[in-house]
Protein backbone atom coordinates (compact mmCIF):
# COMPACT_ATOMS: atom_id res chain seq x y z
CA UNK A 1 0.00 0.00 0.00
CA UNK A 2 1.07 3.27 -1.13
CA UNK A 3 0.77 6.52 0.30
CA UNK A 4 0.91 9.47 -2.10
CA UNK A 5 -0.54 12.77 -2.61
CA UNK A 6 -3.96 12.48 -4.69
CA UNK A 7 -4.18 13.55 -8.37
CA UNK A 8 -6.76 14.04 -10.98
CA UNK A 9 -6.84 11.09 -12.49
CA UNK A 10 -7.63 9.51 -8.92
CA UNK A 11 -10.92 11.60 -8.77
CA UNK A 12 -13.08 8.48 -9.83
CA UNK A 13 -11.40 5.87 -8.21
CA UNK A 14 -11.61 7.32 -5.27
CA UNK A 15 -15.02 8.75 -5.43
CA UNK A 16 -16.20 4.60 -4.99
CA UNK A 17 -14.19 4.11 -2.14
CA UNK A 18 -15.71 7.08 -0.43
CA UNK A 19 -18.90 5.38 -1.59
CA UNK A 20 -18.39 2.03 -0.43
CA UNK A 21 -16.96 3.52 3.21
CA UNK A 22 -19.19 5.72 3.74
CA UNK A 23 -22.41 3.50 2.95
CA UNK A 24 -20.69 0.43 5.29
CA UNK A 25 -20.48 3.51 8.07
CA UNK A 26 -23.75 4.58 7.69
CA UNK A 27 -25.55 1.35 7.56
CA UNK A 28 -22.99 0.64 11.11
CA UNK A 29 -24.55 3.72 12.74
CA UNK A 30 -28.03 3.88 11.80
CA UNK A 31 -30.59 3.68 14.61
CA UNK A 32 -33.19 1.16 14.06
CA UNK A 33 -35.88 4.10 14.00
CA UNK A 34 -34.08 5.55 10.67
CA UNK A 35 -35.09 4.63 6.70
CA UNK A 36 -32.15 2.35 5.20
CA UNK A 37 -29.33 3.71 3.91
CA UNK A 38 -29.31 4.59 0.16
CA UNK A 39 -25.94 4.33 -1.79
CA UNK A 40 -25.09 7.20 -2.97
CA UNK A 41 -26.88 8.97 -5.91
CA UNK A 42 -25.06 9.64 -8.97
CA UNK A 43 -25.74 13.37 -8.60
CA UNK A 44 -23.80 13.20 -5.10
CA UNK A 45 -20.94 11.43 -6.59
CA UNK A 46 -20.65 13.98 -9.38
CA UNK A 47 -20.64 16.83 -6.59
CA UNK A 48 -18.13 14.61 -4.85
CA UNK A 49 -15.53 14.71 -7.44
CA UNK A 50 -16.17 18.62 -8.23
CA UNK A 51 -15.42 19.56 -4.80
CA UNK A 52 -12.70 16.96 -4.68
CA UNK A 53 -11.09 19.18 -7.84
CA UNK A 54 -12.22 22.15 -5.89
CA UNK A 55 -9.94 20.76 -3.03
CA UNK A 56 -6.69 19.74 -5.54
CA UNK A 57 -7.35 23.07 -7.69
CA UNK A 58 -6.67 25.43 -4.55
CA UNK A 59 -4.53 23.21 -2.32
CA UNK A 60 -3.12 19.81 -3.69
CA UNK A 61 -0.67 18.99 -0.34
CA UNK A 62 -3.49 18.29 1.55
CA UNK A 63 -5.39 16.11 -0.39
CA UNK A 64 -3.79 12.16 0.59
CA UNK A 65 -4.42 8.91 -0.98
CA UNK A 66 -3.96 5.38 -0.42
CA UNK A 67 -3.28 3.14 -3.78
CA UNK A 68 -2.81 -0.66 -3.76
CA UNK A 69 -1.04 -2.81 -5.62
CA UNK A 70 -3.53 -3.36 -8.04
CA UNK A 71 -3.71 0.40 -8.77
CA UNK A 72 -7.31 0.88 -6.58
CA UNK A 73 -7.95 3.81 -4.12
CA UNK A 74 -7.94 2.05 -0.69
CA UNK A 75 -8.41 4.97 1.09
CA UNK A 76 -7.69 8.88 1.03
CA UNK A 77 -7.92 12.06 3.67
CA UNK A 78 -8.78 15.00 2.20
CA UNK A 79 -7.63 17.91 3.85
CA UNK A 80 -7.37 22.14 2.82
CA UNK A 81 -5.15 24.83 4.89
CA UNK A 82 -6.57 28.17 4.25
CA UNK A 83 -4.83 30.95 6.07
CA UNK A 84 -4.42 29.83 9.56
CA UNK A 85 -6.91 27.22 9.79
CA UNK A 86 -6.60 23.24 8.69
CA UNK A 87 -9.64 21.31 8.06
CA UNK A 88 -10.33 17.44 7.05
CA UNK A 89 -13.03 17.45 4.57
CA UNK A 90 -13.36 13.58 4.32
CA UNK A 91 -11.11 10.62 5.41
CA UNK A 92 -11.92 7.09 5.08
CA UNK A 93 -10.59 3.52 4.05
CA UNK A 94 -12.60 0.90 2.77
CA UNK A 95 -13.93 -1.37 4.73
CA UNK A 96 -12.18 -4.29 3.75
CA UNK A 97 -8.71 -2.64 4.65
CA UNK A 98 -9.61 -0.95 7.72
CA UNK A 99 -7.63 -1.59 11.38
CA UNK A 100 -4.58 -1.96 9.20
CA UNK A 101 -2.73 1.25 9.69
CA UNK A 102 -3.75 2.61 6.25
CA UNK A 103 -6.00 5.73 7.77
CA UNK A 104 -3.06 6.37 10.32
CA UNK A 105 -0.50 7.00 7.60
CA UNK A 106 -3.16 8.60 5.35
CA UNK A 107 -3.72 11.05 8.81
CA UNK A 108 -0.24 11.31 9.57
CA UNK A 109 0.33 12.96 6.29
CA UNK A 110 -2.37 15.01 5.80
CA UNK A 111 -1.81 16.46 9.50
CA UNK A 112 1.81 17.20 8.16
CA UNK A 113 1.04 19.43 5.92
CA UNK A 114 -1.01 21.27 8.79
CA UNK A 115 2.09 22.16 10.76
CA UNK A 116 1.06 23.79 13.69
CA UNK A 117 -2.42 25.64 12.40
CA UNK A 118 -5.40 24.82 14.22
CA UNK A 119 -7.42 23.05 12.87
CA UNK A 120 -11.55 21.78 12.67
CA UNK A 121 -13.51 18.74 11.38
CA UNK A 122 -16.29 16.57 11.87
CA UNK A 123 -15.50 13.64 13.59
CA UNK A 124 -17.84 10.34 13.24
CA UNK A 125 -17.85 7.65 16.11
CA UNK A 126 -15.59 4.96 14.92
CA UNK A 127 -13.23 4.39 17.37
CA UNK A 128 -10.70 3.96 15.45
CA UNK A 129 -11.08 7.26 14.10
CA UNK A 130 -11.36 9.34 17.34
CA UNK A 131 -8.28 7.18 18.81
CA UNK A 132 -6.90 9.05 16.15
CA UNK A 133 -7.53 12.04 16.72
CA UNK A 134 -7.30 12.48 20.63
CA UNK A 135 -3.86 10.91 20.16
CA UNK A 136 -3.21 13.96 16.93
CA UNK A 137 -4.45 16.81 20.11
CA UNK A 138 -7.94 17.45 18.67
CA UNK A 139 -10.73 17.96 21.50
CA UNK A 140 -14.00 16.76 20.87
CA UNK A 141 -16.93 18.40 21.16
CA UNK A 142 -19.75 16.28 21.21
CA UNK A 143 -22.38 17.45 18.76
CA UNK A 144 -26.33 16.30 17.83
CA UNK A 145 -28.30 16.88 14.81
CA UNK A 146 -32.01 17.78 15.14
CA UNK A 147 -34.69 16.57 12.37
CA UNK A 148 -38.62 15.72 12.57
CA UNK A 149 -41.31 18.17 10.84
CA UNK A 150 -41.44 21.84 11.22
CA UNK A 151 -44.30 22.43 12.86
CA UNK A 152 -45.65 25.68 10.64
CA UNK A 153 -48.15 27.02 13.38
CA UNK A 154 -45.15 28.51 15.60
CA UNK A 155 -43.16 29.69 12.26
CA UNK A 156 -42.90 33.91 12.95
CA UNK A 157 -42.22 36.34 10.30
CA UNK A 158 -38.47 36.96 9.98
CA UNK A 159 -37.10 40.37 8.70
CA UNK A 160 -34.04 41.84 8.12
CA UNK A 161 -32.68 39.32 5.77
CA UNK A 162 -31.60 39.40 2.18
CA UNK A 163 -30.45 36.64 -0.75
CA UNK A 164 -26.83 36.94 -0.63
CA UNK A 165 -24.51 36.93 -3.55
CA UNK A 166 -20.82 37.16 -4.62
CA UNK A 167 -20.64 40.53 -3.50
CA UNK A 168 -21.17 39.46 0.25
CA UNK A 169 -18.23 37.13 0.92
CA UNK A 170 -15.45 40.27 1.53
CA UNK A 171 -17.19 40.69 4.80
CA UNK A 172 -18.40 36.87 5.06
CA UNK A 173 -14.47 35.85 5.14
CA UNK A 174 -14.04 38.48 8.00
CA UNK A 175 -16.88 36.79 10.16
CA UNK A 176 -15.49 33.88 9.59
CA UNK A 177 -12.01 34.88 10.51
CA UNK A 178 -13.19 36.33 13.56
CA UNK A 179 -15.86 33.13 14.11
CA UNK A 180 -12.98 29.84 13.34
CA UNK A 181 -10.00 32.05 12.25
CA UNK A 182 -10.46 31.71 8.61
CA UNK A 183 -12.31 33.05 6.09
CA UNK A 184 -13.63 30.00 3.51
CA UNK A 185 -12.25 31.92 0.56
CA UNK A 186 -12.61 29.98 -2.59
CA UNK A 187 -15.49 27.51 -0.93
CA UNK A 188 -17.84 30.35 -0.62
CA UNK A 189 -18.32 30.19 -4.33
CA UNK A 190 -18.52 26.75 -4.63
CA UNK A 191 -20.97 26.44 -2.43
CA UNK A 192 -22.93 29.51 -3.92
CA UNK A 193 -23.65 27.57 -7.30
CA UNK A 194 -25.27 25.21 -5.36
CA UNK A 195 -26.84 26.23 -2.04
CA UNK A 196 -29.14 29.22 -1.38
CA UNK A 197 -27.33 32.16 0.31
CA UNK A 198 -29.45 33.75 2.99
CA UNK A 199 -27.48 36.59 4.84
CA UNK A 200 -28.00 39.50 7.11
CA UNK A 201 -26.24 42.72 6.02
CA UNK A 202 -27.19 44.61 9.65
CA UNK A 203 -24.01 46.13 10.96
CA UNK A 204 -25.53 45.41 14.67
CA UNK A 205 -26.15 42.16 13.75
CA UNK A 206 -23.66 40.40 10.69
CA UNK A 207 -24.72 36.91 9.34
CA UNK A 208 -25.13 34.33 6.68
CA UNK A 209 -26.90 30.80 6.12
CA UNK A 210 -26.04 28.55 3.15
CA UNK A 211 -29.61 26.12 2.75
CA UNK A 212 -30.02 23.43 0.22
CA UNK A 213 -33.07 23.09 -1.89
CA UNK A 214 -34.92 21.00 0.94
CA UNK A 215 -34.15 23.63 3.47
CA UNK A 216 -31.02 21.42 5.17
CA UNK A 217 -28.68 23.99 6.48
CA UNK A 218 -25.26 23.81 4.97
CA UNK A 219 -23.27 26.42 6.86
CA UNK A 220 -24.79 28.99 9.45
CA UNK A 221 -21.87 31.66 10.88
CA UNK A 222 -23.45 34.85 12.69
CA UNK A 223 -21.63 37.98 14.47
CA UNK A 224 -24.54 37.69 17.23
CA UNK A 225 -27.04 34.42 18.53
CA UNK A 226 -30.04 36.67 17.62
CA UNK A 227 -29.32 36.82 13.75
CA UNK A 228 -28.00 32.69 14.12
CA UNK A 229 -32.11 32.61 15.21
CA UNK A 230 -33.22 34.12 12.40
CA UNK A 231 -31.15 32.72 9.65
CA UNK A 232 -32.17 29.27 11.45
CA UNK A 233 -35.60 30.18 11.57
CA UNK A 234 -35.95 31.15 8.03
CA UNK A 235 -34.28 28.29 6.25
CA UNK A 236 -36.53 26.34 8.91
CA UNK A 237 -39.47 28.08 7.20
CA UNK A 238 -38.07 26.98 3.87
CA UNK A 239 -37.78 23.18 4.87
CA UNK A 240 -39.67 20.60 2.70
CA UNK A 241 -40.74 17.09 4.60
CA UNK A 242 -37.62 16.48 6.95
CA UNK A 243 -35.59 19.29 8.35
CA UNK A 244 -32.53 18.93 9.37
CA UNK A 245 -30.06 20.95 11.26
CA UNK A 246 -26.45 19.41 11.59
CA UNK A 247 -23.74 20.05 13.84
CA UNK A 248 -24.56 21.84 17.03
CA UNK A 249 -22.60 21.55 20.13
CA UNK A 250 -23.37 23.23 23.23
CA UNK A 251 -22.06 26.87 22.60
CA UNK A 252 -24.68 26.46 19.93
CA UNK A 253 -27.42 25.70 22.13
CA UNK A 254 -29.35 28.56 20.81
CA UNK A 255 -30.16 26.10 17.44
CA UNK A 256 -31.41 23.49 19.85
CA UNK A 257 -33.75 26.17 20.98
CA UNK A 258 -34.98 27.27 17.86
CA UNK A 259 -35.21 23.69 16.81
CA UNK A 260 -37.38 22.76 19.73
CA UNK A 261 -39.43 25.50 19.20
CA UNK A 262 -39.93 24.26 15.82
CA UNK A 263 -41.00 20.83 16.95
CA UNK A 264 -37.75 19.11 15.82
CA UNK A 265 -35.80 16.72 17.51
CA UNK A 266 -32.58 16.15 18.91
CA UNK A 267 -30.31 13.59 18.02
CA UNK A 268 -26.65 12.60 19.31
CA UNK A 269 -24.16 12.46 16.29
CA UNK A 270 -20.49 12.12 15.93
CA UNK A 271 -17.65 15.35 17.26
CA UNK A 272 -16.75 18.96 16.21
CA UNK A 273 -12.99 18.47 16.25
CA UNK A 274 -10.77 20.87 17.00
CA UNK A 275 -7.22 21.96 17.82
CA UNK A 276 -5.78 25.39 19.68
CA UNK A 277 -8.99 26.54 18.76
CA UNK A 278 -12.75 26.93 20.69
CA UNK A 279 -15.62 25.11 19.00
CA UNK A 280 -16.59 28.25 17.12
CA UNK A 281 -19.89 29.85 17.65
CA UNK A 282 -22.60 31.40 16.98
CA UNK A 283 -21.88 28.63 13.99
CA UNK A 284 -22.91 25.43 12.09
CA UNK A 285 -19.98 24.03 10.36
CA UNK A 286 -20.34 22.88 6.75
CA UNK A 287 -19.38 19.15 7.07
CA UNK A 288 -17.19 19.69 4.01
CA UNK A 289 -16.08 23.27 4.50
CA UNK A 290 -16.14 23.35 8.28
C1 LIG B 1 -11.57 5.99 10.49
C2 LIG B 1 -10.75 5.26 9.44
C3 LIG B 1 -10.43 6.22 8.30
C4 LIG B 1 -9.45 4.78 10.08
O1 LIG B 1 -8.71 4.08 9.10
P1 LIG B 1 -8.05 2.64 9.44
O2 LIG B 1 -7.17 2.28 8.32
O3 LIG B 1 -9.15 1.73 9.82
O4 LIG B 1 -7.19 3.06 10.73
P2 LIG B 1 -5.82 2.41 11.23
O5 LIG B 1 -5.81 0.94 10.97
O6 LIG B 1 -4.70 3.19 10.69
O7 LIG B 1 -5.99 2.66 12.78
C5 LIG B 1 -5.96 3.96 13.34
C6 LIG B 1 -5.93 3.83 14.84
O8 LIG B 1 -7.21 3.40 15.30
C7 LIG B 1 -7.14 2.14 15.94
N1 LIG B 1 -8.31 1.39 15.45
C8 LIG B 1 -8.59 1.07 14.17
N2 LIG B 1 -9.77 0.45 14.10
C9 LIG B 1 -10.25 0.38 15.38
C10 LIG B 1 -11.42 -0.15 15.97
N3 LIG B 1 -12.38 -0.72 15.24
N4 LIG B 1 -11.55 -0.02 17.30
C11 LIG B 1 -10.62 0.59 18.06
N5 LIG B 1 -9.48 1.10 17.55
C12 LIG B 1 -9.30 0.99 16.23
C13 LIG B 1 -5.82 1.54 15.50
O9 LIG B 1 -5.28 0.70 16.48
C14 LIG B 1 -4.96 2.78 15.33
O10 LIG B 1 -4.48 3.23 16.56
P3 LIG B 1 -2.96 3.73 16.71
O11 LIG B 1 -2.86 4.94 15.80
O12 LIG B 1 -2.80 4.09 18.14
O13 LIG B 1 -2.11 2.60 16.26
C15 LIG B 1 -11.53 4.05 8.87
O14 LIG B 1 -11.74 3.11 9.86
C16 LIG B 1 -12.85 4.42 8.23
O15 LIG B 1 -12.88 4.72 7.05
N6 LIG B 1 -13.98 4.34 8.99
C17 LIG B 1 -15.30 4.55 8.45
C18 LIG B 1 -15.52 5.98 7.95
C19 LIG B 1 -15.20 6.99 9.03
O16 LIG B 1 -15.65 6.90 10.16
N7 LIG B 1 -14.38 7.98 8.64
C20 LIG B 1 -13.96 9.03 9.53
C21 LIG B 1 -14.84 10.20 9.33
S1 LIG B 1 -14.40 11.48 10.45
Amino acid sequence: MQIRPMQEGDLHSAERTSAATFLEAEELNRRIVEPEVQPRSAEASALWIDRMRLFLTVDPGGCWVAEDNVGEIAGFAISQNRDRIWYLATYGVLPGRQGQGVGKGLMNAALAHAGDRQGIFISSVHPGATRRYRLAGFSLHSQVRMTGTVDRSVLAAVTGLDEGGTGDFDWMDRLDTDLRGAGHGPDHAFMLATLRLIVSRSDAGRGYAYVDDRGHVALLAAAHEETARALLWEALASSREEAFVPSITTVNEWAMDVGLAAGLDIVQEGYVAVRDMEAPGPYLASGHFL
